[in-house]
C-alpha cells in the first residue's frame, strides 16, 4: 500500500468554537489532487503517537496550494490536543488525500441536500462550494460554528439540540419543520445521524451518499481496523464489509448495511457534553502497526 506523506507547513490555527479549531496548511499535492469529501491523515507533533488522526478536508485551495481542516479537541492529552498546539511556521506530517470523495458527477443539475452533524460539518464545506445551489442542513448541538462560510455557497437551515438556533431538535427535525426538499442527499456526521437520514431517505425516494467514520490505525487499507458491514460481498475479501479509508469513506446508502451498525465507532462526529462526545465508545488502546 502506497503512503503519501508529506510534510507540511502551518500557515495559521484559529479557535473558531469551545473546542474547535481552524487550521490552513500549505500543503501543494494535497490541495492540487483531493476532492470534496476525502481526508487527510495527521501525524501528531509527539512522535511517540504513533497512528495518524483521520481530519477532513474542509476546504482546498488549489492555487494556493493550501487545504483547510476544522476539528475537534477530543479531550486532554489527545493527539488533536497537540495539534491545537501548533502555530504558524510550524512542520506537520500529513497523509493523503485519502478516500474516495461525494459523487459530484451524479450531482450535475440535481438540487442536492447537504446534511451535517457536529463535526461532520467541515467536509460540507468544500463539497458545497463545489455544487450549484445546494442546501445545507446543520445540525449542532449549541452554537454554530462555520455558519457564515455556509451562507456564502447555499441555502442554510440550522437545528441545535438546545434550541438557541434554527430548529430545536436533530436535522431531520430541521428537514421537516423547515420544509426542505431536494434530489439528493450528500451527509456526514455521528453513525446514528447518518443511520436516520439514510432512513429517510429511502422513505422518500432519494438517493444518498454517507460519509462514514470508523476508527482508524493505517489510513492505507492494510490493516482492516476501519471496516464496516456492507450488503454485499466485497470481491477482493469476500466478506460482507467495506475499508472505510479505502473504499469510502463516501457510501452509496444501499450499500452500507446499517442495521448491524457501522462496526467499531459510534462515531465522535458529534457534539460533545461537558467535552465528552456523545457516541464516542470505550476504544482499543493506540497501537503500533
Ligand atoms: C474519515 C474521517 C474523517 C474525520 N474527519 C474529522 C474532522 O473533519 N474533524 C474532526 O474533528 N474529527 C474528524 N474525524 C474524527 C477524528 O479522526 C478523531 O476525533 C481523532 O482521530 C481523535 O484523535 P485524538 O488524538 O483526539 O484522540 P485519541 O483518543 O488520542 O486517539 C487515539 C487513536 O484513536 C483514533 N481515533 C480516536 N477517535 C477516532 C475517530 N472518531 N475516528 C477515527 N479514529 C479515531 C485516533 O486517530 C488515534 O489513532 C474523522 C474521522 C474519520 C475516520
Ligand atoms: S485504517 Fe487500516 S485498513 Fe482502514
Amino acid at each position: 500500500m502506497q503512503k503519501n506523506v508529506s510534510r507540511c507547513q502551518v500557515l495559521s490555527q484559529e479557535k473558531i468554537a469551545p473546542g474547535i479549531f481552524s487550521l490552513w496548511l500549505q500543503a501543494e499535492e494535497i490541495a492540487r489532487t483531493a476532492v470534496p469529501g476525502q481526508f487527510v491523515s495527521v501525524y501528531c507533533p509527539d512522535p511517540s503517537r504513533l497512528l495518524p488522526r483521520p481530519i477532513s478536508l474542509c476546504e482546498t485551495d488549489a492555487a494556493g496550494g493550501k487545504i483547510r481542516l476544522v476539528y475537534r479537541v477530543t479531550g486532554e492529552n489527545t493527539g488533536t490536543q497537540l495539534l491545537s498546539e501548533l502555530r504558524p511556521g510550524d512542520a506537520l506530517r500529513v497523509l493523503g488525500p485519502v478516500g474516495n470523495g461525494f459523487p459530484l458527477e451524479k450531482a450535475q443539475g440535481k438540487k442536492v441536500i447537504l446534511i451535517g452533524g457536529g463535526i461532520g460539518i467541515p467536509p460540507m464545506l468544500e463539497t458545497a462550494k463545489r455544487l450549484e445551489s445546494p442546501i445545507a442542513v446543520l445540525g449542532y448541538r449549541s452554537l454554530p460554528f462555520l455558519k457564515e462560510e455556509f451562507e456564502k455557497q447555499a441555502e442554510v437551515h440550522i437545528a441545535a439540540e438546545d434550541g438557541c438556533e434554527g430548529t430545536k431538535g436533530t436535522v431531520l427535525d430541521a428537514i421537516r419543520e423547515q420544509n426542505v426538499t431536494g434530489d439528493m442527499i450528500f451527509a456526514c456526521g455521528p453513525t446514528p445521524m447518518l443511520r436516520a437520514v439514510a432512513a429517510y431517505a429511502a422513505e422518500n425516494g432519494l438517493p444518498c451518499w454517507v460519509s462514514l467514520e470508523e476508527r482508524m490505525a493505517c489510513s492505507v487499507g492494510a490493516c482492516l481496523a476501519c471496516v464496516c458491514r456492507a450488503k454485499t460481498e466485497d470481491p477482493h475479501f469476500g466478506t460482507r464489509t467495506r475499508r472505510v479509508c479505502k473504499d469510502g469513506p463516501v457510501f452509496s446508502t444501499g450499500e452500507i448495511d446499517f442495521v448491524f451498525g457501522s462496526s467499531t465507532a459510534e462515531s465522535t462526529k458529534s457534539s460533545s457534553d461537558n467535552g465528552k462526545p456523545k457516541y464516542r465508545t470505550s476504544f482499543q488502546e493506540e497501537v503500533e502497526l
